[in-house]
């Protein structure tokens, strides 16, 4: 199979040699319905102009299957200004108003006048216009425009039942904890014609960014007690150290966000893997970050409604 002047937004494009040292380009293209990986070898390097990830460009390619992955061979790359920014960025399917209204409802119910003074300092006009376009990951989870919104307030939803079964828990810590878990990527991420990395993001990451943030935003007479609970909630959020947090749950509010958190984007990345598999194929190619490939259940189709992410 070939495409033929087929646009796409590069995702990622690295400059790699292969073992006899000849120049060759790994490439990684997105549209709106998912990622595909690339190749410009050595023969066709002469065809490319140069571009750089975030790029509109045209392709001509052939189709080659490499480790059961559907994989391009690129022939021509040529970078195109003209373009519908809507037609490559992938959107969340739920209603953006709705769930920034769902945002302001959690900072108005919050009892505690310190958490909610913090939650307002963060949660600004424009902070949360960012907020609610921002991805809520490179590739894995929720990773689409207004994906990060759409993962906290699936999070506070989930909550919702287990403070009905632990009423004891401290409810305005744990949303609060919830709203602030993943500040630090509306920095990580740009959400643009594709989600990139940014430099800040790559050198410093979302956990220590959005800690740091949390703490320059605190009401000045914030106990500090309250404060470092609040920072223990974000830096604790992913749950193990080799997940990137510096520091273990040690909280009941701790334990549940970490666990709210990969609910959430485990059942998020596991409608996304099956949403980029060809419908014809039983189970999907092997996931690293789910440990697994994934079962397209044929009941699944029957199953499809507005519940349901994509
Ligand atoms: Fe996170
Ligand atoms: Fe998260």
């Amino acid at each position: 199979m070939s495409l033929f002047d087929e646009s796409f937004s590069i995702k990622s494009l690295k400059k790699m040699l292969t073992k006899h040292d000849k120049p060759y380009l790994d490439v990684e293209l997105s549209d709106k319905s998912g990622n595909v990986k690339a190749k410009i070898w050595n023969d066709a390097l002469d065809k490319y102009e140069d571009s750089t990830e975030g790029d509109i460009v045209e392709v001509t390619a052939t189709v080659e299957n490499y480790n059961d992955n559907l994989q391009l061979r690129i022939s021509s790359l040529k970078k195109t200004n003209e373009y519908n920014l809507s037609d490559y960025q992938a959107v969340s399917a739920r209603d953006i108003e709705s769930m920034v209204e769902q945002v302001n409802q959690a900072i108005e119910s919050t009892k505690n006048k310190f958490l909610q003074k913090l939650l307002k300092n963060v949660f600004t006009k424009d902070f949360l216009k960012d907020f609610s376009e921002s991805s809520a990951s490179y590739r894995i989870h929720h990773a689409y425009k207004a994906g990060l919104i759409e993962h906290v307030t699936e999070m506070l939803v989930m909550a919702d039942s287990i403070l009905v079964r632990y009423p004891k828990m401290n409810s305005d810590l744990l949303r609060a904890g919830i709203l602030l878990h993943d500040i630090g990527k509306i920095k990580e991420y740009q959400t643009n014609t594709s989600i990139t990395i940014s430099t800040q993001g790559k050198l410093l990451g979302h956990i220590f960014m959005g800690a740091e943030y949390v703490k320059a935003q605190a009401p000045k007479d914030m106990p500090e007690l309250l404060l470092d609970e609040i920072l223990h909630l974000v830096l604790s959020h992913h749950g193990q150290l080799e997940y990137g947090s510096p520091i273990l749950p040690k909280t009941p509010e701790a334990i549940t966000l970490a666990a709210l958190d990969n609910s959430s984007a485990k059942i998020n990345s596991s409608y996304m893997a099956i949403h980029e598999t060809d419908s014809d194929d039983e189970f999907t190619v092997y996931y690293r970050h789910l440990g697994t490939e994934l079962y397209r259940s044929p009941y699944m189709d029957s199953l499809t409604n507005e519940d349901v992410p994509f």
